[in-house]
């Protein structure tokens, strides 16, 4: 089963954007998942997607969830393209993460996807520190990350599943703005 913090009853509200839907995860989206996470391109960036990946694995994630992870499915015109997320950590802060399938890159939709994440860390989720985190081959990602006005902390290295090894990553963090306390009054 699809633990409490992502397949909730009743079902929350979906985080909206000016084009995107950020709604619950569901098993009717692991072909989805499979087929665009599974991409090589994809899945070499992010550290726990394996390759090859497969729908009885994306299934087999989904249970993992655990009530500290937040898994949002991203949607535009009503097709999955993608995924946001955050994993609290034990300091009150949350590491957030994101994918969006390779036929939608450079349309902008993982900055509209994390901002809308951000803001919802900071408002409903209540975090007052995000950390972010990527491969330092992956320039897409940084410059997503500086959009979302990510200050870069540290230099580490991470575990890729896809790529079976430990690769060079570059980790970022953003405090709660103030004007937060003005997102919760309309959040
Ligand atoms: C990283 C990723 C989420 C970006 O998705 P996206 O929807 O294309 O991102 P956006 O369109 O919002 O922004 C991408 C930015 O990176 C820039 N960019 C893309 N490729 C780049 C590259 N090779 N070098 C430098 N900048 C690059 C784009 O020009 C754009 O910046 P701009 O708005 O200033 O022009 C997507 O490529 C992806 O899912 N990659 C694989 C998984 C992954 O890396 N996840 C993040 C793990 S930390």
């Amino acid at each position: 089963m699809l633990k409490a913090a992502n397949l909730q009853i009743p079902m929350s509200k979906p985080i909206k954007t000016r084009r995107l839907v950020l709604r619950e995860i569901q098993y009717d989206d692991a072909p989805e998942f499979a087929r665009l996470a599974g991409d090589w391109d994809v899945a070499r960036m992010t550290a726990r997607i394996p390759y090859p990946y497969s729908e009885a694995l994306a299934r087999e994630w989904m249970d993992t969830l655990g009530p500290d992870e937040f898994v949002r499915t991203v949607l535009h015109q009503d097709t999955l393209i993608g995924a946001v997320g955050y994993v609290a950590n034990d300091d009150g802060s949350a590491e957030i993460g994101y994918w969006i399938g390779k036929p939608w890159w450079g349309a902008g939709f993982a900055t509209e996807a994390a901002s809308a994440l951000v803001r919802y860390c900071f408002t409903t989720g209540g975090f007052k520190r995000l950390t972010c985190c990527h491969f330092e081959d992956n320039d897409a990602s940084k410059r997503v990350i500086q959009k979302l006005g990510f200050r870069q902390s540290e230099a580490c290295s991470a575990w890729c599943d896809a790529r079976q090894g430990e690769f060079p990553t570059l980790s970022y963090e953003l405090n709660r703005p103030l004007s937060a306390v003005f997102w919760r009054r309309t959040a």
